[in-house]
């Protein structure tokens, strides 16, 4: 459209006659004068369309809200009794001198001028699109945008490189269930989703990058709740030659920096953050996940705590011994010989470390294993037969044959950094096209059958529940 004008940029341009478009906030037909106001990326204006413009009248007159126009007008001061000086461009108005209608609009299924935080969620998933057009949601995600971009900044600043990982990849072990993608050319194989790029990122510092991030989609297949997501972003990173120490700092150092920068009416309540051991923890807040915020009531204070030292293993509903974060993490150096030893398991400590806000869990990581031998060790203790480590895991074991250094990392969950910052209740709410509880996103109706076509080729057969 040539020559228009963003509506925020508008005070440039007083006493001009400009093109602005966008869509009818409201409408309020005064008999005499009708207003308007208009909306688009940047911001709100009031228009004014005075009877004398005939054809621009005839338009308003006909105008519903949400309908999408091109408008040609004059931009104006208010009179000084007019002006409102609670509002963007509250001291200005567009005087309209032509109106042309691009696009009409049925009436919206909820009110978009307010908060649509008490409209029923499944409607408003439905309609995600309009849901999006709400002053809070266009914040959010737009403030998710700046907080991705500052964590790729910091990242670049500290040297390290953006790596894209594969997203049809072998199975991980995070811990939860994966989601599997089937082959097409390879019947009856098949890829799984990223729980997160952990082994590939492993990999990447045996590939002497020794500085890797990415901003990653990570993929779960687990019971949802309000703090999490079949689908989510972490802010991945790996460093090579790192202790503990340095990975803590340098995280801690990032997120004050993010809050200075991007969050100013928040106080972060103790700097350097509390630290606590997971075996404290338990003793003293009955939980590893604390929150150690001073005032409850207050929206802006941020409790950071770090939770190191937690147990290497545990024992799952079965009994049976699994790790608790993943098996890549390194056992303390005090623990060392219980581990090679397999005693005394359930009391081993690994160098692993959690990020707590508020009473949530942020990031998780560790020092890893990079050590052949030691890997195989985990595996043994785990109970994976020799066999089974081959097929699952035979990549990284080779790979730790070829000179791997020694490295750790962390991954912050980037959907809950933000509900916590921006004070939302659950994480849906930062995101722009979330899942229900029950994994469907309920816009596109996905998940949805496949057709014959599809399962014929993929070889697959569905057995309908009973
Ligand atoms: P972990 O599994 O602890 O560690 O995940 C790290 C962080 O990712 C976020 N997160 C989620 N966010 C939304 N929905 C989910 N379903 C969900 N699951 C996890 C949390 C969590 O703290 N590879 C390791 C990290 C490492 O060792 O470097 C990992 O993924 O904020």
């Amino acid at each position: 459209m040539k020559n228009r004008i963003y509506i925020g940029n508008l005070q440039k341009h007083i006493g001009e006659e400009i093109i602005v478009a966008g869509w009818v906030n409201v409408r309020r037909d005064h008999g005499k004068l009708i207003f308007v106001d208009l909306r688009d990326m940047s911001g709100l204006v009031q228009m004014v369309i005075l009877p004398s413009h005939t054809e621009a009248r005839e338009i308003a007159s006909e105008i519903r809200p949400e309908w999408v126009v091109e408008v040609q007008a004059k931009v104006n001061k208010r009179p000084e009794k007019m002006i409102n000086t609670d509002e963007q461009n509250g001291d200005i108005e567009l005087e309209a001198l032509s109106i042309k209608v691009l696009n009409q609009s049925l009436t919206l299924p909820f009110e978009i001028n307010e908060d649509t935080i008490n409209i029923d969620e499944e409607v408003r998933l439905k309609y995600r699109y309009l849901d999006l057009r709400t002053k809070r949601m266009q914040k959010n995600i737009r403030v998710r945008d700046k907080v991705i971009t500052f964590f790729r900044e910091y990242m670049h600043k500290n040297d390290f490189v953006e790596i894209e990982t594969p997203l049809l990849m072998k199975g991980t072990p995070e811990g939860s269930r994966e989601y599997l993608v089937p082959s097409r050319i390879d019947q009856g194989k098949f890829y799984a989703l990223p729980q997160s790029p952990q082994q590939y990122k492993q990999l990447c510092m045996v590939a002497g990058f020794e500085k890797y991030f990415q901003i990653a989609r990570c993929m779960r297949d687990e019971d949802l709740r309000g703090d999490r997501q079949p689908e989510f972003t972490q802010l991945d990173y790996e460093m090579s030659f790192i202790t503990q120490e340095e990975v803590l700092q340098f995280t801690e150092k990032m997120f004050i920096e993010l809050v200075e920068k991007l969050f100013p009416e928040k106080k972060i309540s103790k700097t350097p953050f509390t630290r606590t051991t997971y075996a404290e923890s338990m003793e003293k807040y009955g939980s590893d996940k604390p929150d150690l915020r001073e005032n409850k009531e207050d929206k802006n204070e941020l409790a950071f705590v770090w939770i190191i030292d937690f147990p290497m293993f545990e024992k799952d509903e079965d009994g049976k011994i699994t790790t608790t974060h993943h098996p890549f993490c390194s056992a303390k150096e005090e623990d060392k010989k219980k581990f090679m030893d397999g005693e005394d398991l359930l009391s081993i400590r690994a160098n692993s470390y959690d990020l707590v806000l508020n009473g949530f869990e942020l990031s998780s990581g560790s020092i890893r294993i990079y050590e052949q031998e030691l890997q195989e060790k985990m595996f043994d203790l785990l109970g994976i037969s020799k066999e089974e480590q081959q097929s699952r895991f035979g990549h990284i074991l080779e790979a730790f044959k070829y000179g791997a250094p020694p490295h750790g990392g962390f991954a912050p969950g980037i959907d809950r950094i933000l509900m916590l910052l921006l004070g939302e209740p659950n994480i849906r709410e930062v995101i722009a096209f979330p899942k229900t509880g029950e994994a469907k996103e309920l816009m596109t109706g996905a998940p949805t059958p496949a057709n014959k076509k599809q399962l014929k080729e993929l070889g697959i057969k569905i057995q309908t529940k009973k």
